[in-house]
C-alpha cells in the first residue's frame, strides 16, 4: 500500500517536501526502496531501533539495485509521527470527523441552490457540475479562493481542519453570489455519517506513544526524551564523509516558516507565486553560474532523483539524434552506490571502470571500455572530487575520452561542496550534474531528508530537463510538484545570497583546509587511503583501518562505537572502501572542534596499542565493548578488565559535558533477522 503524510502536519508548501509511505508484506521486504529502521536488542537485551537490513543499502548493491533511494523524507515522516502522536487515535477521528462535518454542510447548501455533486460519497472533496467553471473560478479568486477545475463544467471544492464556517459560507456565494444560506443553520440540521461500509472498524494505533502525550508540556518533554538520545550537530562534529554535515544557519531556515512559502498549493496559478517565482529563477541563475551549466531543473527530490533526471536527459538526447541504441553507462567502481542504481533504473547497462592504485580512474581501462562499447556508450558518471576524496587530474582527460566514443559526461555533483568558487563541473567537460542542495547549500539533513537535488545541463540537454507549466519539454515530469520541494529553497537561496562570492569561495578552501588538517594529524597514527600527488585530500579524507582489523582483530565498527563514549557520531564506515573510515569535517567546524575529534582518535589508536602490547585483552577492552551506557558505568557490578574511568571519560575534556549512548552495543544479525516495524510496546521486550 502507498500513501502519502501531507495531511499529518505537514505544510504543504508549494508541493514539497512531504513523506509518502509505503507498506509490505513480509515477503517483499529485501525488496523494499530505502531504508527501515528495524528493532534489535542491545547487549543487556534492552530494545535499540536502528537502521535494518542494511546489507541491502545501495552502495552494496550496485548494478543489482532495485532502488536508488539514499536520501528520503525522514524528518516529515518524523513530523507526522509528531502529529500522530500529539492527536492519537481519538483525536485523529475528530479532525477527519469534523472535516467530513464541513464538506456535508457545504453539500446540503450547495444541493440546496440546485447545483448537482457529482460524487455519491465524498470525505473531504466535492465535484460539482457548474454551467461555466471559468466563471465560478473567476469568482472565486476574486474573493481569495483557489478552486480545483476539472472541466469547462465540473470543479471541485475540498476542506481540511483549518476550513471555517466562514469559509462555507463564502464559497456558496461564489457558486450563487445571491446565496443567504447561513452554515450554522445547515450544521444544527446535518445529520450526515460517513458511510458505515467506508468506516473502520477495527482499533487502530494501539501503541502506547499514540495515547500518552495529550498535553504541549507533555509532548514537548516527550520530544526532548527522544531529542536527549541523539547526537545531532548541537552537540557535536559529525564527521560523516560523503554526507556534508554542515551548519544550517537559523537565518537560512526562518523564511521556511512563513506561510508566503509554507501555505501554497503547487497549482496554483502563476500570478500568486510571482514572489516564489522570482526567488526560484534567481536560486537557478545563482546555481547555473556556481556550476557552469545554462540551465537547472530543480525538481528533483534528492541527489539520486537528480541522477536519474539527468540520465532520463541523456536518453532522450541520444534518442532525438536517432541513437536510441546508446544505453552503456561507465561508472568507476568508486562511484557512490546511487550511480549505478540510478543507471539501472533509467534502463541502461552498467559497465564498471577499474580504479588505479591511487584512487584515480584507472585511463587505460577507461579506454578500452569506451573502445569496446563505443557503439552503444551513453555516458559515463563520474563523481568529482571523487568518491575516494581527491581532486582527480585527469578529470578532463576522462571528459574527453568519453565524448569522443559518443558518450555525455555525467559528473556527479554531490560533493560540490569542495568547487564553490574553484571550478564548475559544467567548465571542465559535464554535460549534465545533479548538486546536494541537502549537502552544499545548507538544507538539513534531517535524519535522511528532505533534499533538493536539482540538475544543471549543457544547452544541447536543456531541452529534455524535466516538464514544468514554464516548460514543456515532452520529457515528462519526475516529481508531482513542478519545482520539487519548494518550501525549502529559500534555505538555498539564503545561503548563496548571505556568502556572496568571497564568502562561498572561502567556504570551500576552509572545507579542503579543515579536512587536510584532519588528514595531516591523522596520517601519524593511521594509514590515509588515497591522497594526490602532493600528498593532499580534497574535502574528506579516508582512514584506512584494515591492517588494525588484520593484526588486532579491532574493526571499523569498535572504532565507530567507541567514538560514541568520545562524544562523536562515526565517521561513514566502509563506504566507498571496506573496512575504513571516511570523514568529512566541512568549513562549518572551529580548529577546536576539528582537535577534538582528532583527540579522540588519536586516543582511540593508544588504545588500540593497548591491545597490540597485551595491556588490554583482545577479548576485553574499551573498543570492543563499546559503546559503555551510564548504567553500565554506574552499575554496582563491573567485571571489565579496564577501569570505568577508562570506559567512560578516556579524555579530560568528557568530564565537562560526556553524551551517554543510551543503549550499549547492538545486535545486527538479530536486527535482520527479527525485522520488526510496528514499534511494539517496551513490555514486549521485558
Ligand atoms: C557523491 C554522491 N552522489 C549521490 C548522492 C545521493 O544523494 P541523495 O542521498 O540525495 O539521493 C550522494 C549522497 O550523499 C553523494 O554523496
Amino acid at each position: 500500500m502507498i500513501g502519502n503524510t501531507q495531511r499529518f502536519g505537514v505544510p504543504i508548501g508549494y508541493g514539497g517536501p512531504h513523506a509518502a509511505y509505503m507498506s509490505i508484506k513480509e515477503k517483499h521486504k529485501r525488496s523494499m526502496p530505502g531504508r527501515i529502521i528495524g528493532a534489535t536488542v542491545d547487549t543487556k537485551g534492552r530494545l535499540a531501533y536502528r537502521l535494518a537490513l542494511q546489507t541491502r543499502e545501495q552502495h552494496i548493491r550496485r548494478e543489482k539495485a532495485t532502488s536508488n533511494i539514499c536520501t528520503a523524507q525522514a524528518l516529515l515522516a518524523v513530523m507526522a509521527s509528531m502529529y500522530a502522536v500529539y492527536h492519537g487515535p481519538e483525536g485523529l477521528k475528530k479532525v477527519a470527523e469534523r472535516i467530513f462535518r464541513y464538506a456535508a454542510v457545504f453539500a446540503d447548501g450547495i444541493s440546496e441552490m440546485g447545483f448537482r455533486i457529482v460524487n455519491e460519497t465524498f470525505f473531504d472533496t466535492l465535484t460539482i457540475e457548474v454551467k461555466n467553471s471559468d466563471a465560478v473560478v473567476m469568482q472565486a479568486e476574486k474573493n481569495g479562493y483557489n478552486i480545483n477545475v476539472f472541466s469547462k463544467t465540473l470543479v471541485s471544492v475540498s476542506f481540511d481542519e483549518l476550513s471555517t464556517p466562514e469559509d462555507i459560507e463564502y464559497l456558496w456565494k461564489i457558486f450563487n453570489t445571491e446565496s443567504k444560506l447561513s452554515a450554522q443553520l445547515l450544521f444544527e440540521k446535518n445529520k450526515s455519517q460517513i458511510s458505515k461500509n467506508l468506516k473502520r472498524s477495527s482499533e487502530f494505533m494501539t501503541h502506547d506513544v499514540f495515547n500518552t502525550y495529550r498535553s504541549e508540556t507533555n509532548m514537548m518533554r516527550y520530544i526532548r526524551y527522544l531529542g536527549d538520545k541523539d547526537l545531532a550537530l548541537d552537540r557535536a562534529m559529525i564527521p560523516l564523509g560523503s554526507c556534508t554535515m554542515k551548519l544550517n544557519a537559523a537565518a537560512e531556515l526562518i523564511p521556511v516558516t512563513w506561510p508566503e512559502f509554507s501555505q501554497i498549493h503547487p497549482a496554483v496559478p502563476m500570478n500568486q507565486v510571482i514572489g516564489y517565482q522570482q526567488m526560484i529563477s534567481e536560486l537557478e541563475e545563482m546555481l547555473c553560474e556556481a556550476t557552469g551549466y545554462s540551465a537547472i531543473s530543480l525538481q528533483p527530490n534528492s541527489g539520486a532523483q537528480g541522477e536519474y533526471a539527468g540520465l532520463i536527459a541523456i536518453r532522450a538526447f541520444h534518442r532525438s539524434n536517432g541513437e536510441e541504441n546508446r544505453n552503456i553507462c561507465l561508472i568507476p567502481a568508486s562511484a557512490h552506490g546511487t550511480n549505478p542504481a540510478s543507471a539501472q533504473m533509467a534502463g541502461m547497462k552498467v559497465v564498471v571502470v577499474k580504479t588505479a592504485d591511487n584512487g584515480y580512474i584507472d585511463m587505460s581501462d577507461l579506454k578500452s571500455k569506451c573502445k569496446e562499447n563505443a557503439d552503444n556508450l551513453a555516458a559515463i558518471m563520474i563523481t568529482y572530487p571523487s568518491t575516494h576524496g581527491v581532486f582527480e587530474k585527469d578529470v578532463k582527460e576522462v571528459c574527453k575520452v568519453v565524448h569522443k566514443a559518443g558518450g555525455q559526461v555525467y559528473i556527479d555533483g554531490a560533493n560540490m561542496n569542495a568547487m564553490v568558487g574553484i571550478s564548475a563541473p559544467g567548465e571542465f567537460g559535464g554535460d549534465v550534474s545533479h548538486l546536494n542542495l541537502h549537502k552544499t547549500f545548507a538544507i538539513p539533513h534531517g535524519g535522511g531528508g528532505p533534499g533538493v537535488g536539482p540538475i544543471g545541463v549543457k544547452e544541447h540537454l536543456v531541452d529534455f530537463l524535466p516538464t514544468t507549466p514554464l516548460n514543456n519539454t515532452g520529457v515528462g515530469s519526475i516529481a508531482g510538484a513542478p519545482w520539487g520541494s519548494g518550501s525549502i529553497l529559500p534555505i538555498s537561496w539564503m545561503y548563496i545570497t548571505m556568502l556572496g562570492k568571497n564568502g562561498l569561495y572561502e567556504a570551500t578552501t576552509n572545507a579542503i583546509l579543515n579536512a587536510n588538517y584532519i588528514a595531516t594529524r591523522l596520517s601519524k597514527h593511521y594509514p590515509i587511503l588515497y591522497s594526490d600527488e602532493n600528498g593532499r585530500v580534497a574535502h574528506e579524507c579516508i582512514v584506512d583501518l584494515r591492517p588494525i582489523k588484520e593484526k588486532f582483530d579491532i574493526s571499523v565498527d569498535d572504532v565507530a562505537k567507541r567514538l560514541i563514549d568520545y562524544g562523536f557520531h562515526a565517521p561513514t564506515m566502509s563506504f566507498p572502501v571496506a573496512g575504513t573510515l571516511m570523514i568529512e569535517p566541512t568549513e562549518s567546524e572551529s580548529l577546536d572542534e576539528l582537535d577534538r575529534f582528532c583527540d579522540a582518535m588519536i586516543q582511540i589508536r593508544k588504545e588500540i596499542r593497548k591491545v597490540e602490547s597485551g595491556e588490554y585483552s583482545v577479548k576485553d577492552n574499551p573498543l570492543i565493548n563499546s559503546p559503555h551506557t551510564l548504567e553500565m558505568v554506574s552499575s554496582s557490578t563491573w567485571n571489565f578488565s579496564y577501569s570505568r574511568e577508562d570506559a567512560a571519560y578516556p579524555v579530560e575534556t568528557l568530564k565537562k559535558v560526556k553524551y551517554w549512548s543510551p543503549v550499549s552495543r547492538v545486535d545486527n544479525v538479530y536486527g535482520d533477522k527479527n525485522l520488526i516495524c510496528s514499534c511494539p510496546s517496551i513490555e514486549n521486550y521485558e
